[in-house]
């Protein structure tokens, strides 16, 4: 088995995707298999090619990693590849796009509209106010519509600090994605498909003192995670379906994460990921941990199973 790991990439979350790609290459050699770890540049399809692997795992984290771009060049180069289908990629990476179709298969999500940069510039904040109507109320959420890692997201609690709160998004993408803060208990779902159907790992749950910003999900000791979730059974089980649900109404294949925010018993999906972080202080691998503790396997098997 020789794996291609595709990681950095130029986007925002390039040193984060390094790191992924260096703790899944590091795994997956425990567990026997040949890998290499592939930068992303212009030359990528000249070295895929040399190196000829069995499987490619993309690990780019945000655009062109998540948006569809890199899954769109491995099909047609003929690669198979981990994880969801260029398509599947393009819909779930696109967060309004995406919470309106779990919104429409029944599951809980924040009221959410998205905003273009050339609108913002031309009309400012006032049509964002009234596209969301009668249903939003302060404090809103304002992040860029592509891109993970908490990069230019702001809970912005009233209406004059909206605009600082618009143009630090725009600095990570051209359209913004303006949600409900939904103020609960957060957590996380990774669910990797199986041979009889996608499974989900324990809920992890996140508990930080301010936002669980850029900061605390990369630097140990910022954030405290419980996995599994300090959730009662019924909440688990919740949580668990919708997160099912969500991997399933957006055609995820093979590996996502799902991440919600459980208030008054009630799940709300907030963000979908294709390529979900894999660095030592990411979510997925925690719930990989306690999900191999409970079931006596070891975590290099389910990331094996994954690559199936
Ligand atoms: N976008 C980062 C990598 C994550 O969701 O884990």
């Amino acid at each position: 088995l020789t794996v291609a790991i595709l990681a950095g990439g130029l986007t925002h979350e390039r040193d984060v995707s390094l790191s992924s790609g260096r703790r899944v290459a590091t795994l997956l050699r425990e567990a026997g298999a040949q890998v290499k770890v592939l930068d992303v540049d212009a030359t990528l399809l000249q070295r895929l090619s040399s190196m000829n692997p069995t499987v490619v795992w993309p690990l780019v984290h945000g655009a062109t990693g998540e948006d569809g771009a890199l899954q769109d060049l491995l099909s047609l180069s003929g690669y198979r590849f981990v994880g969801s289908t260029a398509n599947a990629a393009r819909i779930a990476s696109n967060k309004t796009v995406a919470q309106s179709l779990l919104r429409h298969a029944g599951l809980a999500v924040p009221w959410s509209v998205s905003f273009p940069e050339a609108l913002f510039r031309e009309v400012g904040v006032a049509p964002i106010l009234d596209l969301l109507g009668e249903r939003y109320e302060f404090p809103l959420v304002v992040k860029p519509n592509l891109g993970g890692s908490a990069l230019g997201v702001t809970i912005v609690d009233k209406p004059g600090d909206l605009p600082r709160a618009m143009v630090d998004c725009f600095a990570y993408g051209e359209e913004a994605h303006v949600e409900t803060f939904i103020d609960g208990t957060e957590v996380s779902v990774s669910v990797i498909d199986g041979p009889e159907g996608p499974i989900a790992l324990p809920p992890v749950e996140i508990e930080t003192d301010g936002p669980y910003d850029y900061d605390a999900r990369y630097f140990a000791g910022r954030a405290k995670y419980y996995v599994p979730a300090r959730l009662s059974d019924e909440e688990e089980a919740r949580v668990t379906e919708a997160a099912l649900m969500a991997h399933t109404t957006l055609r995820l294949r093979d590996v996502s994460r799902i991440d919600l925010i459980v208030k008054e018993d009630t799940p709300y999906v907030i963000d979908v990921n294709i390529a979900p972080g894999m660095t030592e202080t990411s979510l997925l691998p925690q719930a990989v941990e306690a999900y191999a503790r409970e079931n006596g396997t070891s975590p290099e098997s389910l990331y094996l199973q994954i690559l199936h």
